[in-house]
């Protein structure tokens, strides 16, 4: 398959994490994992939304920059930008649930197109709190888009979330755009 009107844009972060209670050390971060999956699925182009400051991958520390990037409300700079999103129709947008909402250089990366008319797919893992109040704040930043309704994934389940994607991408109709 090769959609190329389907963009799937992700933040993840690989290193120490809670995975059902326990911290471990993961390789590849949950929402890399989910971004593959959907990439093998619908053929669309992958991007990696990537800041030039890298996040602890101690967890402790991590929450901790993690929370002053969002009480500072920042737009941290990232490593590479898309030169153009005017071909894609669609945006897969993947990323952890940070504090009820999205990692903040997932928001740089929102900023930074014109998004008008695009229709989004938010696909967020967590630990228990699902999609948070991700949407929400999706759509005050890109009020032209359309957001549709998003996919939460246990980070700690990722592996066996193929078919709860296939089915979220079959009801949002991507798969047979
Ligand atoms: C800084 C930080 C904040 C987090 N905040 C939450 C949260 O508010 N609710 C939740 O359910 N999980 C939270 N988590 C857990 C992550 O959302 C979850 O482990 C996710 O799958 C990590 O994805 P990644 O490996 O792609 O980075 C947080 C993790 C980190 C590192």
């Amino acid at each position: 398959m090769n959609n190329k009107n389907i963009l799937i844009a992700y933040f993840s972060r690989k290193g120490n994490n809670y995975f059902g209670g326990n911290i471990v050390n993961l390789p590849i971060g949950n929402t890399e994992f989910a971004a593959e999956i959907i990439e093998k699925l619908t053929g669309g182009d992958l991007f990696k939304i990537n800041p030039v400051k890298k996040y602890s991958e101690d967890y402790q520390k991590c929450t901790e920059e993690a929370k002053a990037d969002l009480q500072a409300n920042a737009r941290p700079e990232l490593t590479e930008y898309l030169d153009s999103i005017k071909n894609y129709d669609f945006i897969l947008l993947g990323y952890p649930n940070w504090w009820g909402t999205l990692p903040m250089p997932v928001f740089t990366f929102l900023e930074r197109y014109d998004l008008s008319g695009k229709t989004i797919l938010p696909f967020c893992t967590h630990e228990g709190s699902g999609m948070g109040h991700s949407e929400h704040d999706i759509q005050r930043v890109c009020p032209q888009a359309i957001i549709l309704k998003g996919l939460p994934i246990r980070g700690s389940s990722v592996k066996n979330a193929e078919k709860d994607i296939q089915r979220w991408l079959g009801e949002s109709k991507v798969l047979m755009a």
